[in-house]
Formats: structure tokens, C-alpha cells, sequence
């Protein structure tokens, strides 16, 4: 069976795909269930990075199908402006009881680009609301992905997502990233050295005053730029420069959300609460579309002081809180719970941490990092080009039977939490084979 189906294949137009590349080898899904997909042969594929770091709890999971499909045929839409349905609210409960400290409200969006630049403008708006209104300035993060909006690639890090676009928002600075392999290069879990990148904060504050300064915005682990831990003490330092001068901090974790580090968030793995938390991915399990932000009491409250009858978020989506993305987070967080997924990813990380780090010595691996069920391998790229060596893993993983997901020159894993051992093994066994086999 060859699944492409009649017509004209130029038609679909591939997000971060090589498009002619992919039309002439391409790699078709058809169906999943649980660890594996089918692809367009009826070959199996072990699903090595929860579709796109999102399908935590494994695919095709009948709680959330049955959710979903009662909901579609009861309440296929419903208005969020002015108006309200059950089940967003059972959602946003649910999420803010995961959520730690004082981010006790959330607001719906339909992914994690959405969740990125709605953070922004409610930071800048809380700005405003509490009488700090020059404080506009954003800050990022050197090599930070925060989705693809004009705000997440403007406080983004990733120059190729960055440099066909013009000079997006103006009155934004970086930090510096903190993959330091000198001094980092194999560390499992935290890297030791690199807390003090945290105090370039302070620098950019003597420079532009911190009167001037809205909101940080940085992942606990930035994920798509190659799989980077924060270094230990990192984000409590960021913290207490953030609480110091008044700045807001949020955390990007809709890769670390719901489990990936082996906890709820990275903020709660940690011990470090940011003032807002955008989230989306594991949030229904990658099944239907959903982002949001998880915003603390003191943001939210500052929202409500104007006349009750006054819009407070002039912001929103036709599709925030759709019936069937809050059905389908429902039945996440069901499983998620009574699985107990999130202490699984914990209990299991060491196990991959080590299957990971026995691929060190081999061909080409200059750095190995992991966090929970996270797993970066970097690879020396070939002279004169970068991601054709990870590329050609991938690609090759997938003809085998694995789904990896590469990005520039790093190799990244991240399978849905409930992998067995076997699997895992399974994963990193292809990738060591792979090593050794390209040039
Ligand atoms: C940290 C982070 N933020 C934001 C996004 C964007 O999410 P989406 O693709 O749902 O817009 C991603 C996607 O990978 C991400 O990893």
C-alpha cells in the first residue's frame, strides 16, 4: 500500500520540511496506537519522540478517544467570548491544580506559539495595569524556541527562524544560552557549571533600567534547539533577578509540561515558579490542538481591578477553550493521574540516561544531554555543512522502524512516558547502529 494519495502533491505545503526533498522520499503515517505508528507500508515505527514531544501518555488512547468523540457529537463549538461551557471550566481547574505555587489561572489558547506571544502581551498589559507602563521591553534567550508568532521568534533564539522575517519586534534582548560543551560536554541531568549566565540578567537590566523591562521568557529546557538543561541554579538565580527588579518571568514549558522531566512542570522539578507558565503539547496528549497560559494570582488579580463590565483581556481566539480540546485535557489528566505517568518518566530516567550516555565514544557523538525522558546527541557535523549527519539518522531510523527527531546537528529522544525498557533500548540501539554506519 502507498498511502499518497491521487492528486496534485504540491498542494500541501510541509511546515520545517524540506518540501521537493520530502515529495521525492517521502515518509507517510497512517495510523498509531500506543508506542508505534504505521507508516503508508504497514510498517511499524517505534515512536522515539511522542510524535513532536507530545503524546505523553502513548496514541490513539481509547479514554481520550471515547472524550472526544462524545463531545464532537453533544457540543461541536461553543463561544469563549462572554460565554462559558462545562468543561472548560473542569479544564482550567484541572490544570491549575497541577500547576504550582500561586498559578492558579489559565487561559486557553490553541498551541504553543499562541500560549508564547499571549504571554507577552499579558506581561506587558500587567505592565500597564499596575502603573509600569515604559516597562516594554522582552527579553529572550539566545537559542530559546517560543513557537513561531512574531513575539515567540522575536524573543526566540534561532536565527534560522528568525532571519527571513524582517526585524520583528523591536525593543527585545537576549541572553546568552548555556550550552557550554568546554566545560559541560557528557553531564547527565543538570549541567554543573553555567548558573551564573543567569546574571547577564543584570546586565541587560544596568543597561536599559529594569524600568524599562516587562518580562523574561525562557524554557526550563529548551528542547527544539537540541535538548538544553538549564544548569543547576540557573532558574533560581533568574528568579530572584526577576522578583528583584520587578521584572515578570515565564517559563515556556510546553515541552517539560505534563511529565516530560519526570515531574508536572520543570517549575515544579525544580522548585522555581515563574509569574506566568505557557503550556500546550502533553496538555490533551497531542490529540487535539490546545495551548495556554497558567498565570499567577497577583497577574490575574491585577486584571480584575477595572469596572466589572469592562473587557479585561481585550485577547482571545475563536477556538480558545473549544469543547473538544477541554474533553480531550480532561481525559489526559485522567491518565496522566491514575497512571501516574509523570513519577514513571521520573522512576525510568535513569535507565535512559544511561541507555543515552552508552552511545558515548561513538562515531561522531560530541555531546550527550538528558533530562527525565529527554535525550540530546550531538554530532560533529560534516565539514562545510551542518544537520546532513542527523538528518540522514533520522531519516534512516525512521526506513528501520524508529521515529527519532533531529534539529541542526542534534539527534533528539523523547518517547511518550510509557516506554517500556525494551524500547528504549531498542531506540538507542538504532541510533548506535546508524552512528556507525554513515560516514
Ligand atoms: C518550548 C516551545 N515553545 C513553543 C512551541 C510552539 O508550539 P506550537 O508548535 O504548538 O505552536 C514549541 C514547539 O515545539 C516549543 O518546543
Amino acid at each position: 500500500m502507498n498511502a499518497f494519495p491521487p492528486g496534485n502533491h504540491d498542494a500541501l505545503w510541509l511546515p520545517f520540511t524540506a518540501n521537493r526533498q520530502f515529495r521525492a522520499s517521502p515518509r507517510m503515517l497512517v495510523s498509531a496506537h500506543g508506542m508505534y505508528y504505521k507508516d503508508d507500508k504497514g510498517n511499524s515505527v517505534l515512536d522515539g519522540c511522542a510524535g513532536l514531544w507530545c503524546v505523553n501518555a502513548g496514541h490513539t488512547r481509547p479514554r481520550i478517544v471515547e472524550a472526544v468523540q462524545k463531545t464532537v457529537a453533544t457540543l461541536d463549538f461553543a463561544p469563549a467570548f462572554q460565554m462559558g461551557h462545562p468543561l472548560a471550566f473542569e479544564a482550567a481547574d484541572r490544570v491549575a491544580r497541577l500547576a504550582p505555587g500561586n498559578l492558579n489561572h489559565v487561559f486557553f489558547c490553541n498551541s504553543g506559539s499562541e500560549a508564547g506571544d499571549s504571554a507577552l502581551k499579558i506581561a506587558l498589559a500587567y505592565q500597564r495595569l499596575r502603573g509600569e507602563g515604559t516597562r516594554t521591553r522582552l527579553i529572550g534567550r539566545e537559542r530559546g524556541y517560543h513557537g513561531v508568532g512574531f513575539g515567540g521568534i522575536s524573543v526566540g533564539g534561532i536565527s534560522g527562524n528568525r532571519k527571513l522575517y524582517g526585524s520583528l519586534l523591536t525593543g527585545v534582548d537576549h541572553l546568552p544560552h548555556t550550552l557550554d560543551l568546554r566545560r559541560n560536554a557528557f553531564s547527565r541531568g543538570q549541567p554543573e557549571h553555567g548558573a551564573e549566565l543567569a546574571d547577564e540578567l543584570e546586565r541587560i537590566v544596568t543597561l536599559h533600567d529594569a524600568s524599562n523591562i516587562a518580562a523574561v521568557i525562557v524554557e526550563p529546557m529548551s528542547g527544539s534547539t537540541g535538548v538544553l538543561p538549564a544548569p543547576k541554579g540557573y532558574l533560581k538565580r533568574l528568579r530572584e533577578i526577576c522578583t528583584k527588579h520587578g521584572i515578570v518571568l515565564i517559563f515556556d514549558e510546553v515541552i517539560t509540561g505534563f511529565g516530560r522531566l519526570g515531574a508536572s512542570f520543570a517549575a515544579e522539578k525544580y522548585g522555581v515558579v515563574p509569574d506566568i507558565m505557557t503550556v500546550a503539547k502533553g496538555i490533551t496528549n497531542g490529540t487535539v490542538p490546545m495551548g495556554a497560559n497558567i498565570v499567577s494570582d497577583k497577574i490575574f488579580e491585577a486584571f480584575m481591578q477595572g469596572p466589572p463590565e469592562a473587557i479585561d483581556l481585550p485577547h482571545g481566539y475563536t477556538y480558545t477553550a473549544h469543547p473538544i480540546a477541554c474533553a480531550a485535557a480532561i481525559a489526559t489528566l485522567d491518565i496522566y493521574a491514575e497512571e501516574h505517568l509523570f513519577e514513571r518518566a521520573g522512576a525510568l530516567s535513569s535507565y535512559f540516561e544511561n541507555a543515552a550516555h552508552a552511545l558515548r565514544g561513538y562515531p561522531h557523538v560530541v555531546d550527550i544531554r538528558n533530562e527525565g525522558l529527554v535525550a540530546g546527541i550531538e554530532l560533529e557535523p560534516r565539514p562545510g555543512t551542518s544537520t546532513t549527519r542527523a538528518y540522514e539518522i533520522f531519516d534512516r531510523a525512521f526506513r528501520q522502524g524508529v521515529l527519532l527527531r533531529y534539529t541542526g546537528d542534534t539527534v533528539a529522544i523523547s518517547p511518550p512516558l510509557i516506554v517500556e525498557k525494551n524500547e528504549i533500548d531498542r531506540i538507542f540501539e538504532t541510533i548506535g547502529r546508524l552512528l556507525k554506519e554513515i560516514d
